[in-house]
């Protein structure tokens, strides 16, 4: 059963207005919020339905200070060192926007300050060499993220912490096995809205039966 917050939203009309949010206010998000979004969440799917999972549910804001230190050391590594370079160059169909920078560089700053964070962990993974690892816990991160959206709740996938993973993992008590997949900050947004995100056109991505081969759409 949805928690009472939650809004009636079709599908599809969320799958096209639910873009990064990252000015989150630092207003508490009910328990049965969070339990509604992650009971959402666990019916996503695993390889044989194996549901390797866990989900760390990080309020502690000590925990959160010493992980904040480590995400924005990965921010000034990947992104801040070269923040005129960023914002100088023209917009184009793909990479951050500037408003999408600008709104990471807050977040860099500010993650800590997110009410609610969650790590989907994923166990038997520290060690694992397929690529296609992330896809037994990610499709159940978008519906996270789809159902913290129709709770009014925003969020961003990130990993920028993750330059850390070893003392994350001790922090958070993980069996040495496990390896976080992810941090989800959540909060009731603050700034921007639930608006369309922008990608290259569909027509140009899609191939049919053989790679190269693009349609107009009708
Ligand atoms: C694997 C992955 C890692 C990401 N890491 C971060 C991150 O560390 N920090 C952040 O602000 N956004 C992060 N993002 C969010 C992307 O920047 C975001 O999905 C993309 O810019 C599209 O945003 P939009 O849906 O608002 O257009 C990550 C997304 C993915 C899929």
């Amino acid at each position: 059963m949805p928690a009472p917050e939650a809004e009636p939203l079709p599908v599809l009309e969320a799958l096209h207005s639910t873009p990064a949010r990252r000015y989150l206010s630092p207003e508490p998000i009910p328990d049965e919020v969070i339990w509604a979004i992650l009971d959402a969440a666990v019916r996503g799917p695993t390889g044989g339905n194996v549901q390797g999972w866990g989900w760390v549910v990080v309020t502690d804001p000590a925990v959160k200070q010493q992980v904040a230190g480590w995400y924005l050391e990965g921010w000034n590594r990947a992104y801040g060192s070269r923040r005129d370079e960023i914002l100088a160059a023209p917009p184009g169909p793909d990479g951050l926007s500037r408003p999408s920078f600008l709104a990471a560089e807050h977040l860099a700053h500010h993650i800590a300050e997110a009410p609610v964070w969650i790590f989907p962990v994923l166990r038997h993974a520290a060690a694992a060499r397929s690529p296609r690892l992330g896809s037994s816990i990610y499709g159940a991160v978008q519906q996270l993220i789809l159902a913290a959206r129709a709770h009014g709740v925003g969020t961003t996938l990130t990993t920028l912490y993750s330059g850390h993973e070893d003392e994350v993992r001790e922090l958070l008590g993980l069996p040495e096995d496990a390896l976080t997949m992810g941090l989800l900050p959540l909060g009731y947004p603050a700034r921007g809205r639930w608006a369309q995100p922008k990608r290259r056109p569909v027509e140009e991505v899609v191939h049919w039966d053989q790679w190269g081969a693009t349609r107009p759409r009708p």
